[in-house]
């Protein structure tokens, strides 16, 4: 396999250099991780009182990281900046879906925060109250997130995508108070309706006091006397002047609702002082920021990608970050790379469901673009296929710029496997190594290492600073599904492989793989050598009950345009599979659909699919589903197949 070494340009220019800097931090850490953490500690963040102790294990997993210092998530990534020069650079550049734009410097920023703060303290707002913020990917999404920080009010940001339903279920899980939206949203042109989206989930939620509507798209919509004000008649004579709660560094800071296995979402509590350490060092040590850097994280806010490397990320190490409001192909397929020209972006990070998106679209859009001021990528949310990876380094960084294959979960809350950009020779596809003072690890079914070249689960063997604390109103399934499979380690829920360099491959979730006829086969593998295929876009592979091998390969399969979904290409594609990996993975069927279910984050939604060709109905909760047609689409072709049969 090819490896990418770091130009030496880069490496010179880097952060963290071979040699001294990456494998002393690495040693420190290893030979005494509290103090390790307690030293960046120190130099890297504000804190209004020190800790008594760097961390609390006298009650596992209930881990506390600097106990009883104070300190503040707002002040941090705002107050402390604007005492120097700081304060006139952008911190955040906006653009809206139909090219309005607007640019706020640090100052700018912090102003805004202390006025919506001033608002929310004037309700009668105070720390441990819990807000909810359904709102498009406006400049005022942050501006709300920091003010509840400065104030310690509980955020919990409900992507703007999510029915009202699931809107509801979360309020009330939250019992949250206080709601912030706005009268819509821009997406492909259309507004997204999100106060009528309120208006329907509070009919069922009598505990929600306030709800402050930002003035979006002046669509029409019904404000509901008592409960309902503007935003901008609410900071009308407000003072721009708040200061920043003294909090306990384990006051929680968010919390963000993830699907688990069950129907019910589970309600990610992260606290302020660890967080804010980790997203910090992993903004210098990955996403190698410079003073003068332009970085864009592409994803949406709604997610954790969004809350830890769009705003928290950025805004504490002072760089600037670009925020776009819309959808990746609107109006045309080429909108991201105007955007890294027009704003001159330095640091890229997206998913590579977006990247497959852009292979698809084809090379001609990015090529309308100089694209020359990019100088590092990033990749997150699922395995990047090595084909993918190829493309994304060749076409999009001009074979120039490192890509750094970030894994980490809502759960840890900051990147914790990842290459270190200047020091790490690449292999398109991992993920590499854990960074500094992460002690993950793949381990057997009884929580030994697996020897190199061996396959089995991730763990993390020690608690990290930025770990979310527990499920909101339920410790026991905090305990039952992170804490109990592997006794003492955190069970990710990921399968993964340890090459013979030590290299660590995510492999995917734990139940996509896959066993036929005694083989254990990832998902993410298949998948992979399948869009390596020259007509292929996309691929997602289930397994389906099997009488004679246990379960059968079945892949659902997205052609690029000009080729035909034919039973010669499904012929093709299967021995390609065959001839690729072995015989014994051919897929028994390929299934052509002209999209795949997908979260609104982009993940394939395999469970869905695996129902589907189980029972050819699906049942389970399909509330984070992007486009419900693709689904009906699908199990229609399923019924198709059995009356075939
Ligand atoms: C997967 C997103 C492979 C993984 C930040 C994890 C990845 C889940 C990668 C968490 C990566 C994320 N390589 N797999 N670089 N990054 N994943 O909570 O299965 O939305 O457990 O957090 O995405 O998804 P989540």
């Amino acid at each position: 396999m090819d490896l990418y070494q770091p130009s030496k340009e880069f490496a010179e220019r880097a952060n963290l250099r071979a040699g001294a800097d990456y494998e002393a931090l690495i040693s420190d850490a290893r030979s005494d991780p509290e103090g390790f953490w307690e030293q960046i500690a120190e130099s890297e963040l504000h804190w209004f009182r020190k800790w008594d102790s760097v961390l609390d294990d006298s009650e596992h997993p209930f881990y506390k990281w600097f106990v009883g210092a104070r300190t503040n998530m707002s002040f941090n990534c705002l107050d402390r900046h604007c005492q120097t020069e700081r304060r006139d650079r952008p911190a955040i550049l906006w653009e809206g879906e139909r090219g309005d734009r607007r640019e706020l410097t640090y100052q700018q920023l912090l102003e805004a925060v202390q006025r919506f703060s001033n608002v929310l303290k004037a309700r009668g707002y105070r720390a441990g109250d819990r807000a909810i913020l359904y709102m498009p990917m406006v400049p005022e999404l942050p501006v709300a997130m920091l003010a509840c920080a400065r104030l310690g009010i509980i955020h919990s940001v409900v992507f703007a995508g999510f029915s009202s339903e699931a809107l509801k279920t979360r309020i009330l899980d939250l019992d949250a108070s206080l709601v912030v939206t706005a009268d819509g949203g821009w997406r492909r042109g259309k507004v997204v309706p999100l106060k009528q989206a309120v208006d329907e989930a509070l009919d069922d939620c009598p505990g929600v006091r306030d709800v402050i509507v930002y003035r979006r798209t002046r669509s029409e919509i019904t404000m509901q006397q008592g409960r309902d004000s503007w935003w901008d008649d609410l900071e009308a004579g407000v003072p721009a002047d708040c200061p920043a709660e003294e909090l306990d560094s384990e006051h929680p800071l968010y919390v963000l609702y993830t699907s688990g296995t069950t129907g019910k979402p589970k309600g990610i509590v992260h606290t302020t002082g660890g967080y804010q350490l980790q997203v910090s060092m992993a903004m210098r040590w990955v996403f190698d920021i410079k003073d003068e850097d332009i970085y864009w994280c592409a994803a949406d806010i709604g997610w954790v990608t969004g809350h830890s490397y769009i705003v928290y990320g950025p805004l504490l190490v002072g760089t600037t970050t670009v925020i776009y409001e819309g959808a990746p192909d609107y109006p045309g397929p080429d909108r991201f790379w105007s955007l890294v020209d027009r704003y001159k972006v330095n640091v890229f990070y997206t998913s590579p469901t977006a990247i497959r998106a852009f292979i698809r679209f084809g090379d001609e859009y990015p090529g309308r673009h100089d694209l020359s001021s990019l100088r590092l990528l990033g990749s997150v949310g699922e395995p990047i296929n090595p084909s993918a990876w190829e493309w994304y380094h060749s076409v999009i960084g001009g074979g120039r710029c490192p890509i750094v294959d970030t894994w980490w979960q809502t759960e840890t809350g900051s990147i914790m496997i990842s290459p270190v950009p200047g020091v790490t020779a690449l292999k398109p596809g991992s993920g590499t190594f854990p960074l500094p003072g992460i002690s993950a690890d793949v381990v057997d079914g009884e929580g030994r290492p697996v020897k190199p070249g061996g396959e089995g689960y991730l763990v993390v063997r020690k608690p990290w600073p930025s770990m979310f604390r527990t499920l909101w109103g339920d410790p026991e399934r905090f305990i039952e599904t992170y804490w109990s499979q592997m006794p003492g380690l955190y069970f990710v829920g990921d399968a993964a492989r340890k090459d013979e360099d030590g290299y660590i491959w995510v492999l995917g979730r734990v139940d996509d793989v896959m066993n036929v006829s005694g083989h254990r086969l990832s998902t993410a593998e298949l998948e992979s050598t399948l869009v390596r295929h020259t007509a292929v876009a996309e691929a997602a592979v289930v397994g389906m009950p099997d009488e004679l091998t246990g379960q059968a390969v079945i892949a659902f399969v997205t052609p690029i345009r000009g080729n035909d979904p034919t039973d010669e290409l499904a012929a093709e594609l299967r021995d390609w599979v065959a001839q690729q990996i072995g015989k014994f993975c051919r897929p028994k069927q390929i299934r052509f659909s002209d999209a795949l279910p997908k979260t609104r984050s982009g993940k394939i939604m395999r469970r869905l699919l695996r129902e589907i060709v189980t029972t050819s109905r699906v049942t389970g909760d399909i509330t984070t589903l992007e486009d419900l047609s693709v689904i009906n689409r699908l199990a229609a072709q399923q019924d198709e197949e059995r009356d075939g049969d």
